[in-house]
């Protein structure tokens, strides 16, 4: 794509030492730990907040989200964890509804044992603290449970979080600005703005943006979520999540589910305050966010089939959104060849992996070793595709 013509003589703006490209979770997390590190930030997004992070169901479950062939993306998801207090405690416990009573995950029918049985296998060639259950000590754990539940495995350290609070809670500590403010200032999000997407149109130190105006900085990081690779020639897809949220009353429900039904992977994550996320699709459809009929019905059925009280309460929002993707499933965090720092391609694990990220990303701009070895996450890693 051509770099954008430039209306006129770009405004001149304030430097700041870090400009960070979106503002989901990532990109504030990221512009809050420069902040705390006493680096002067800007995050620019035309709707901060409003992607996959509005979406997600804000499972912390290195556990129950691992995958055979993956060891790095569990090593680093585990690391994550055990990030996550402290970062809730910054953000406020209560006002972030961390949660961290485990989770569980059952097995509906026989061939979903099977399914569950085979990652059994992985926990214990992974060593991972896992407690397996039969049906009756799942139904004891969450009475809920149809009795036909054919077991299940409990992970103690698999934690939960609102990420809509959690957004909330990094945009009281990075605040916004308009994107017509002439000028720009360290620690701020300008809303309404927009990096011009091209190749041409970025490097290690300059973003211009759709007003258009040139902003220069010590260093650029890129968060732009599933539209980095639109930005920049990385391979970063979207997969879309369809997700639902209902609402209960308080205390309903008392563990996370997540459960093989039929072959189908569905999770049940419960609030303090009696909302009850169920999700999630997992479709390659492009930049597409229609909810379908299709999508709410597979959710609910499989759901309802693990929880059948589930069908008594109310449904009160359908969402869909968009994981950024990569081809190893691992997310993308670390300097390119072309000296941008790059903390994205998150896909399932985007809210686990905040606080994590944003140590690295901070150690990486202020030249430290970063708290994890980076080196399975490389952007370079691509190189040759
Ligand atoms: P996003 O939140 O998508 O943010 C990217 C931002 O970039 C957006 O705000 C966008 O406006 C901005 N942007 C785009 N283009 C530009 C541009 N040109 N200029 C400036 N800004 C731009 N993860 C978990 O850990 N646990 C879960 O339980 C979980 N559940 C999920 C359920 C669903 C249905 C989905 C879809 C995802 C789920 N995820 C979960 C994954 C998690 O949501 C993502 O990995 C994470 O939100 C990615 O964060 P991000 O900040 O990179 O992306
Ligand atoms: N981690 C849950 C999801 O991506 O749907």
């Amino acid at each position: 794509m051509p770099a954008p013509e430039l209306v006129g003589t770009p405004e001149p703006t304030g430097t700041p030492d870090v400009i960070v490209v979106g503002g989901g979770i990532i990109g504030l997390a990221v512009a809050w730990q420069l902040r705390r590190d006493g680096a002067e930030v800007v995050v620019i997004d035309p709707a901060p907040g409003t992607g996959a992070s509005h979406a997600a169901a804000g499972m912390l479950a290195p556990i129950h989200e691992a995958c055979w062939q993956e060891s790095h993306i569990l090593r680093l998801n585990l690391a994550a964890s055990r990030a996550w207090p402290a970062f809730a405690e910054a953000l406020g416990t209560t006002a972030v509804d961390y949660r961290h009573n485990g989770m569980l995950m059952v097995a509906y029918d026989a061939g979903d044992k099977a399914v569950l049985d085979n990652l059994s296998d992985l926990h214990e060639r992974e060593d991972l603290p896992v407690e397996r259950l039969h049906s009756r000590e799942c139904r004891s754990r969450e009475p809920l449970l149809a009795p036909g539940v054919r077991g299940g495995v409990y992970s103690p350290i698999d934690h939960q979080v609102n990420p809509r609070r959690v957004i909330v809670e990094l945009l009281k500590r990075v605040p916004t600005i308009p994107a017509a403010a002439t000028e720009i200032t360290g620690n701020q999000v300008v809303t309404g703005g927009q990096v011009m997407t091209g190749n041409q149109v970025m490097t290690s130190n300059q973003v211009i943006t759709g007003n258009p105006r040139v902003m220069t900085c010590g260093q650029v990081v890129v968060a732009a979520g599933a539209w980095t690779g639109k930005l920049l020639s990385l391979p970063i897809r979207p997969i879309k999540g369809q997700i639902l949220r209902l609402n209960g009353p308080e205390g309903l429900m008392r563990l996370p589910v997540k459960g093989v039904v039929r072959g189908s992977s569905v999770y049940v994550i419960p609030r303090s305050d009696g909302e009850i996320v169920v999700g999630a699709t997992q479709e390659e459809q492009g930049f597409d966010t229609r909810v379908t009929a299709g999508g709410v019905h597979e959710l609910l059925r499989d759901a309802i089939a693990l929880l059948p009280a589930l069908s008594e309460i109310d449904l009160v929002e359908t969402w869909a959104g968009l994981r950024p993707g990569t081809p190893d499933n691992a997310p993308i965090i670390g300097m390119g060849d072309d000296g941008i720092v790059y903390a994205s391609g998150h896909y399932r694990n985007g809210i686990l992996t905040a606080p994590i990220t944003a140590a690295a990303v901070s150690a990486l701009v202020q030249g430290h070793d970063p708290p994890l070895d980076l080196s399975p996450f490389s952007p370079n890693r691509f190189a040759s595709q």
